[in-house]
């Protein structure tokens, strides 16, 4: 996808603020502080559309960004370590969940990990959850820059046996650093949203 234009929409709190215009979207899933964000500032080709910060717990809603007024990345709060109440984990929880099981405009998950470890008990469960309910998932290991390349194809192999991807299921190397793997990305997404 040639990016010509992206525009932050809203921060949901609850489905009567989703957009309404019913284009496709395809959300971003992942830890706290694993890259969310940056991946989408990355495909975009932004610095600074989505807020992104080192520290974990950044994005608290479900934020909405519109790209070439023909697809959404809903941006979501991360899992795992952020530093908020177990109120609030509960609540992102049950925000995150009543929209990808209800929203018709879905059209997959971007699942991002750190390609430097293992799958964590949090990413396996998020993975299988995902694909018990059907949801198209594209796995993106993130952070690639941060390990010599002589080491991707232990780390890529580290993910796909952690979260037991199936050899037809995609698996994206990326880092929103140097933009590796942004092409093959949105080729996947292109495919997704077109069907
Ligand atoms: P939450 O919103 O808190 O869930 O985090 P997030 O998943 O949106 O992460 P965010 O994009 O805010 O990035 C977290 C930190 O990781 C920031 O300091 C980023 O600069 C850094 N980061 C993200 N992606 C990469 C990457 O590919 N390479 C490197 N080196 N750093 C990255
Ligand atoms: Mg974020």
């Amino acid at each position: 996808m040639n990016v010509k234009q992206a525009e932050f929409v809203i921060s949901a709190l609850k489905p009567s603020q989703y957009p309404e215009d019913a284009l496709p979207e395809i959300a971003l899933a992942g830890r706290s502080n694993v890259g969310k964000s940056s991946l989408i500032n990355r495909m975009v080709h932004r610095k600074n559309l989505a807020r992104t910060s080192s520290k974990p717990g950044k994005t608290q809603t479900i934020n909405f960004y519109r790209v070439n007024g023909q697809l959404y990345f809903a941006d979501m709060p991360g899992y795992g370590f952020a530093r908020v109440s177990k109120e609030t984990k509960a609540a992102w929880a049950r925000m995150i969940e009543g929209y990808l099981l209800n929203r018709r405009e879905l059209k997959g998950v971007i699942q991002v990990v750190d390609v430097r470890h293992p799958p964590t008990r949090d990413d396996r469960m998020m993975y299988d959850w995902l694909k018990h309910y059907g949801i198209p998932v594209i796995v993106v290991a993130t952070k690639a820059d941060k390990i010599p390349r002589g080491k991707w194809p232990k780390h890529v192999k580290q993910v796909r046996e952690g979260l037991q991807i199936g050899a037809d299921d995609p698996l994206i190397l990326f880092s929103a650093e140097t933009g590796q793997g942004k092409d093959e990305l949105w080729s996947t997404i292109a495919a997704l949203v077109s069907e």
